[in-house]
């Protein structure tokens, strides 16, 4: 016999997708991961593994939109820049499909990726070439002293990185930092530099950590780095018009506060952290410590603190936006009987509030889209449910179908719910799967 809260919650599942369109689409299953990416200009020069396809954007644009693009795209969660590339890189013959686009992302490591890719693309980096050839050849002749040992424990464990390839990642860091070139020449020279450290460590990003592989074949830090150039030096000799956009380093749940207040959202895409315990701040520390993004450990944790409740690496401030204040009857009546499936044991102290903190988070994303959503515009989520608990007492939370019951709060409608893709391990059931939900502004 289940337990009588798991048959409600099924019951619960059942109810509100028999409210929405839910199909099914086999080609958004490469859409939802970063396929394709790796191969691509711009896109290729550092792999957030958690992106979705560049090719999302203009399958979206044609399923919902015939194509069509508009005044502001918008992602709020924006990454590494992979939407906000991609839509800013649209035309419609000769005309950028949306006139600017904005994204807001919340580490200062994958912001730096995401804005140093546009600024490239937009700008070009000139001289990046040589700058390349200098610091490669003070490094090689030993001329330069290496940057300081960044403060993070990782950093220090010669498992992970031998010292004599700290020493020269920390030189090619010293060399181009002391070069004097600036802006956004420097930054793509700290990219490509930044690139190198996962590959040559013996640590492997996987899921929501990264794994010591003491047999991981393990790359050159210097030809590594010489290798990330010469992709970029080839991928900014490509020449094309590209419309106005800006990532901006900040809250994708206060929308409101980060993007001009003359601005109203034609289209947003976005896929918001899933509830997965996937820690960004944890999976891209090397980067961030290296290229000196926290000051301290404190910085380091305050970062943690600035993320949406989706992980359980820090316990956030148990406050509640609107899922308290203003629709919390309908909010309780959608997410409560989640909650009152969590299992009565030792996790349930930190899990309820982060089930309850990140469905909040959702629904202030949400209203604040909303609020600035021009009519007629179009907000596309791509969300993966996850799954929780254990073999014996699983918990599944349906994300997509949760959020879209949300959104309806805030003033939208669910135009379809398309599974894209289902993981595969079997357990979980037909709901543990990803899916690419489209939401319309309810007519006024
Ligand atoms: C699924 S990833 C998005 C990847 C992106 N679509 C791409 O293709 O590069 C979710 C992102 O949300 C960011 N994030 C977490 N909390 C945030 C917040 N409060 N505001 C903005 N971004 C946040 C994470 O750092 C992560 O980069």
């Amino acid at each position: 016999m289940k337990p009588s809260s798991v048959a409600r919650i099924d019951d619960h599942y059942r109810d509100l997708g028999g409210r929405f369109a839910v199909t099914e689409d086999p080609s958004f299953a490469t859409l939802v991961v970063p396929n394709g990416n790796h191969s691509r200009p711009f896109h290729r020069w550092f792999r957030q593994k958690e992106s979705f396809s560049a090719d999302l954007v203009s399958a979206v644009l044609g399923r919902w939109r015939d194509g069509a693009g508009g005044d502001v795209f918008l992602d709020p969660f924006a990454g590494s820049g992979t939407a906000l590339l991609a839509a800013s890189d649209s035309q419609l013959g000769s005309k950028p499909l949306f006139a600017a686009s904005y994204g807001v992302e919340a580490n200062p490591f994958l912001h730096f990726v995401g804005a140093t890719k546009i600024a490239a693309r937009a700008h070009g980096a000139p001289g990046l070439a040589g700058l390349a050839r200098d610091v490669v050849r003070d490094v090689r002749l030993n001329r330069v002293d290496p940057a300081p040992i960044p403060g993070l424990s990782s950093f220090a464990n010669s498992g992970y990185f031998p010292p004599s390839d700290l020493r020269r990642l920390l030189q090619l860091r010293a060399a181009i930092d002391e070069s004097g070139v600036e802006g956004t020449t420097r930054s793509v020279a700290h990219l490509c530099l930044s690139a190198c450290l996962e590959p040559v460590s013996a640590l492997r990003r996987d899921g929501r950590a990264l794994r010591y592989e003491p047999a991981k074949v393990r790359a050159h830090p210097v030809e590594e780095f010489e290798r990330r150039i010469e992709i970029a030096v080839d991928d900014l000799a490509i020449r094309a018009g590209v419309g106005a956009s800006d990532l901006i380093l900040g809250d994708g749940r206060r929308i409101d506060e980060v993007i001009p207040r003359s601005k109203s959202i034609s289209v947003a895409v976005f896929s918001p952290p899933y509830l997965n315990n996937i820690d960004y701040t944890e999976v891209y520390k090397l980067e961030a410590w290296f290229l000196g993004f926290y000051r301290d450990h404190r910085a380091f944790r305050q970062q943690r603190l600035q993320t949406l409740r989706s992980h359980p690496s820090v316990r956030f401030p148990e406050v509640y936006g609107l899922s308290a204040n203003g629709h919390k009857r309908e909010f309780d009546s959608l997410i409560e009987p989640l909650l009152r499936t969590i299992p009565n044991n030792r996790y349930k102290v930190w899990r309820e509030p982060l089930f309850r903190g990140y469905f909040d988070d959702m629904l202030e994303t949400l209203a604040g889209i909303r609020k600035r959503l021009e009519p007629g515009g179009l907000v596309v989520y791509v969300v993966g449910n996850s799954l929780h608990g254990t073999s014996k007492r699983p918990l599944l939370v349906a994300s997509d179908l949760l959020i879209a019951g949300l959104s309806e709060l805030v003033g939208f409608d669910v135009v379809e719910i398309v599974i894209g893709r289902r993981p595969t391990r079997r357990s979980g059931g037909t709901l543990l799967r990803e899916s690419v939900v489209a939401l319309k502004p309810q007519a006024s």
